[in-house]
């Protein structure tokens, strides 16, 4: 190699790092970008991350970590097989995203001129959807249980003196040290629509359910059907139809409910709420909640009422140490119904879930496909396009457990399980938001190519 070439290379070296260095991305002009966007939500003080991700100081440390999360897609949380379905809530990063938070740590994430800094996000504390409405609360500063978890039902009036039409419902917790998750229901005072609403007043459901202390679990020698699409499968309460829905949930990861345009749940006049509030274990000081419901009213009456229907398998039981055990609900759908979204909900043996369609003419597809379910996200998955579901057509919702030791999340690999609010026991359920297709069709609403088709 002549000296000459050797200089050239050096000089050219130098110049492509020259380069490589002014074209690296920086937190300030680059990165900051995408954190605000995708992750500052929860990385900030005071929300359910760990660290905060809002200034350079804060995020240097986790720069790998970060490299690592993004490419592995661990963060931000999604569970969603990218097969099937289109999410208009997917929050991944894009490629471009993606390779840019790569491109920086690997070029030893660099903080860039602060100058570049984009403007600092605004959170909205307490209510994330601003000032609601109108308020209700539980009604006492409840005393929470020490050292057990325990599900507590609150019912208070509304008094409200006229029917209200919601756009949507943000449920609050009053002390998010101790509220692990929430739903609120109506209750209805027409006995037949109330038994709909409400699990523990599902017809020919109690007998099969015993309680202990604040939780409910189903008797262990309650009938077993884990394929409840079998054609079958005994006539037990809720294996065939659905549960009517809750007003609003609160849930880790999941966004307040905020019901698509056009659409509105209705409250009516002299209507009672039941808040179901889950408070995790409290070890030390004695602690009080009070959690309230903000309401958002809608102009006027919707064009459209958004239902929830609710799929629920009782009946499951789960082995002892089985690594892939099956359990199915099905529905067979009486009108032209569209489907908005879907909310899995497993314990800690949940190990994977998938919504499939059988259409009238046969053809089957898959809506939703959760590979691999995690308690600790409780997501929903909202349909980009609302998903038609033709009368006749047969949604089949099929769902793994794994009871085995290999399942770190596993709390006791060596007992059967079944169903149980306490979240050592099982549920097998799904939220699903639909419409009514007829009422959509005159409505003229969500004429996109998928749903009209
Ligand atoms: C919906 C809330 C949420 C969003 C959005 C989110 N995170 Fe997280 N993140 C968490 C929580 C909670 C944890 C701690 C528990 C865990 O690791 O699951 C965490 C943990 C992490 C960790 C530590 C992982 C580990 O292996 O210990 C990293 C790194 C991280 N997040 C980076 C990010 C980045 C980068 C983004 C955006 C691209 C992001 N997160 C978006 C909630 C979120």
């Amino acid at each position: 190699m002549t000296a000459r070439s050797t200089a050239l290379r050096l000089i050219l070296g130098s110049a492509l790092a020259a380069v490589a260095a002014f074209s690296a991305p920086t937190f300030s002009k680059d990165v900051a970008p995408v954190f605000n966007r995708h992750c500052v939500e929860c990385h900030r003080p005071g929300s359910v991350a760990p660290m905060s991700l809002l200034d350079y100081k804060s995020a240097r440390p986790w720069a790998k970590a970060i490299r690592d999360a993004v490419i592995s897609r661990k963060m931000p949380p999604w569970f969603a097989d990218p097969a099937h379905g289109s999410f208009s809530n997917d929050p991944r990063l894009s490629k471009t995203e993606l390779d840019t938070v790569r491109a920086w740590v690997e070029a030893g994430a660099k903080e860039g001129d602060p100058r570049d800094l984009p403007p600092a996000p605004k959170f909205v504390e307490g209510w994330q959807l601003g000032k609601p409405d109108i308020v209700v609360d539980i009604g006492v500063d409840h005393n929470v249980t020490l050292g057990e978890d325990a599900y507590e039902h609150f019912t208070v009036p509304t008094n409200f003196t006229e029917g209200r039409w919601i756009r949507a419902a943000e449920i609050k917790p009053g002390n998010r040290a101790v509220v692990h998750h929430v739903h609120v229901l109506l209750v209805h005072e027409d006995p037949a629509r109330m038994q709909a609403a409400s699990t523990l007043n599902a017809p020919g459901l109690p007998k099969f359910l015993v309680s202990e202390g604040k939780l409910t679990r189903i008797r262990a020698d309650a009938p077993v059907v884990n394929d409840a699409c079998a054609v079958n499968a005994p006539d037990l309460p809720f294996l065939r139809g659905f549960q009517e829905g809750g007003l609003a949930a609160f849930l880790p990861g999941r966004p307040p409910d905020v019901f698509p345009d056009g659409t509105a749940k209705w409250i009516p006049p002299g209507a009672k709420l039941e808040f179901v509030v889950h408070y995790a274990r409290v070890a030390g000081k004695p602690q009080t909640d009070r959690t309230s419901v903000g309401f958002f009213l809608a102009p006027g009456p919707p064009e459209v009422v958004l239902g929830r229907m609710d799929l629920r398998n009782f009946f499951m039981q789960i082995p002892a140490g089985a690594a892939s055990h099956e359990v199915k609900r099905c529905y067979t759908f009486e009108k032209d119904t569209f489907l908005l979204s879907f909310t899995p909900h497993m314990h800690y043996r949940g190990k994977d879930i998938t919504y499939e369609l059988i259409r009238a003419d046969g053809k089957r597809e898959v809506l939703l496909s959760v590979p691999r379910y995690d308690f600790n996200w409780q997501l929903v998955y909202r349909n980009r396009d609302p998903v038609l579901a033709e009368k006749g057509s047969t949604l089949i919702v099929t769902a793994h457990y794994d009871n085995s030791p290999n399942n770190r999340a596993n709390p006791d690999p060596s007992a059967a399980v079944r169903w149980g609010d306490k979240s050592e026991e099982e549920m097998m359920t799904s939220w699903i938001e639909y419409l009514d297709a007829a009422k959509v069709r005159q409505s003229g609403r969500f004429q996109t190519s998928r749903a009209s088709k």
